[in-house]
């Protein structure tokens, strides 16, 4: 039978995913892109030239896979009506557009996944499309499947390390699909990552590698006294005993809230949330050299070798940090404040990340956090559940 598959975005990961939808067996990828003039410039492409997806593998072969998409356009009334999959593949802050987009021509019985969804996905779906959302099966995943990056826009994408294995939630509502969403993206993305299920869709939001970023901006930044820097410091491995100490101490605060959920709500089993260090000392097995303490599993992972802040120049040969790096303005309101919006409902304090949003929400302009309550005025920009009006537990047991 045919599948309909529409991916939305018009980045490195939507053009990734929607070459392998395309070449995958009987279905018709398309491309849904409302980002300024992408549809346009990358329909044009597709008229004289293939679509390309270059993939390579841990062994360095590769495999060279063309197939195009159908379609690639900004307008929703010709991507989505008939469509069995839609797959957000774009950065957390471009979801609102797109659920607004596609809500007058979603039909029940589709399968909506974020990949990733990053955390509050699921609030942000059931907030727009309301009793739609409930008719389709809503899925996140907790990153995309690979590293990828655009070598010629419309025309050419590189896939490179595809992740082990990655983590995903389901929220059936009131759907029947025809199809399995889990086993058909499976098939699509090859034999890695292996694609797993969480006990439920909160579980990701509480696994999420994006806390990791901004406490280590505070932390190397909190004391800067403004002047530029003639050399960029490493991010990762450039941490001090302060900067994993705070990092650690959110990540206690994490696990501590994933607890506190279990304890309270068994529906909302939270057993895959572990500590980073575990994580580091477990996915990072092969490149961490000393695995004894957070601190020193980043200083001394060879997978972060070479990166480094986010700075932009100063003239003079010199840099400063860029605050308006992702770091910060996606892992904050769709990650932090998620996780702090989790804790609050749990009833669970959280001393140093409430010191981590403090610092973070002053850099990006905003008020997110009062105190220790997530009660300010900015608070309808991030995706906490107390941005949706969820006031405990409960009401998000009533989302399952
Ligand atoms: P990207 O950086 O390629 O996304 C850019 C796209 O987002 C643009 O092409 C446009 O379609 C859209 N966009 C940009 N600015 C916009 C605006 N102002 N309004 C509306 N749309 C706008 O993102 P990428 O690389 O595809 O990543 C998607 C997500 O996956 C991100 O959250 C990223 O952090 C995550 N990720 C990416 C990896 C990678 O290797 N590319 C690896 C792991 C995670």
């Amino acid at each position: 039978e045919k599948l309909t598959v529409c991916v939305c975005g018009g980045g490195n990961g939507a053009h990734a995913m929607a070459g392998l939808a395309a070449a995958h067996a009987q279905t018709e990828a398309r491309v849904l892109t409302l980002f300024q003039d992408e549809a346009e410039r990358w329909t044009n492409f597709l008229k004289d030239g293939d679509f390309t997806i270059k993939r390579i593998f841990p062994d360095e072969s590769v495999k060279e896979i063309k197939a195009k998409p159908t379609i690639v356009t900004k307008d929703a009334s010709k991507a989505i009506p008939g469509a069995d999959m839609i797959i957000f593949c774009v950065p957390a802050f471009a979801h609102g557009q797109y659920f607004n987009a596609i809500l007058p021509y979603v039909q029940p019985n589709t399968a909506i996944i974020g990949l990733p969804g990053q955390p509050g996905f699921e609030f942000q779906c059931f907030h727009v499309l309301k009793d739609k959302a409930r008719q389709c099966t809503i899925m996140s995943y907790e990153s995309l499947p690979w590293a990828c990056r655009i070598l010629e826009f419309g025309r050419l994408v590189e896939i490179l390390g595809a992740k082990d294995s990655l983590m995903g939630s389901i929220i059936v509502g009131k759907s029947k699909l025809k199809i399995d969403p889990a086993k058909t993206l499976q098939s699509m993305l090859g034999e890695h990552p292996i694609l797993k299920m969480a006990n439920n869709f909160i579980e990701p939001y509480l696994m999420t590698k994006s806390i990791v970023h901004p406490p280590l901006l505070y932390a190397k930044w909190r004391d800067w006294d403004g002047q530029p820097l003639s050399e960029i410091p490493l991010f990762y491995q450039g941490l001090d005993e302060l900067g994993a100490s705070s990092l650690s101490g959110v990540s206690d605060e994490v696990v501590a809230t994933a607890e506190a959920i279990s304890k309270q709500k068994p529906e909302l089993a939270q057993t895959h949330v572990q500590h980073l260090l575990e994580w580091y000392r477990h996915d990072y097995r092969e490149t961490v050299q000393d695995p004894t303490s957070l601190f020193t599993a980043m200083k001394t992972n060879q997978a972060y070798n070479g990166l480094v802040h986010p700075m932009k120049e100063a003239g003079q040969g010199k840099w400063v940090p860029n605050f308006g790096y992702r770091y910060l303005t996606e892992d904050v309101p769709f990650g932090l404040v998620v996780t702090k919006g989790l804790a609050q409902l749990a009833g669970v304090p959280t001393p140093e990340t409430d010191r981590v949003l403090a610092w973070c929400q002053e850099k990006l302009g905003k008020e997110f956090i009062v105190g220790s309550e997530l009660k300010g005025k900015d608070l309808a920009l991030s995706r906490a559940p107390q941005a949706y009006g969820y006031k405990s537990l409960d009401d998000l047991v009533a989302l399952l």
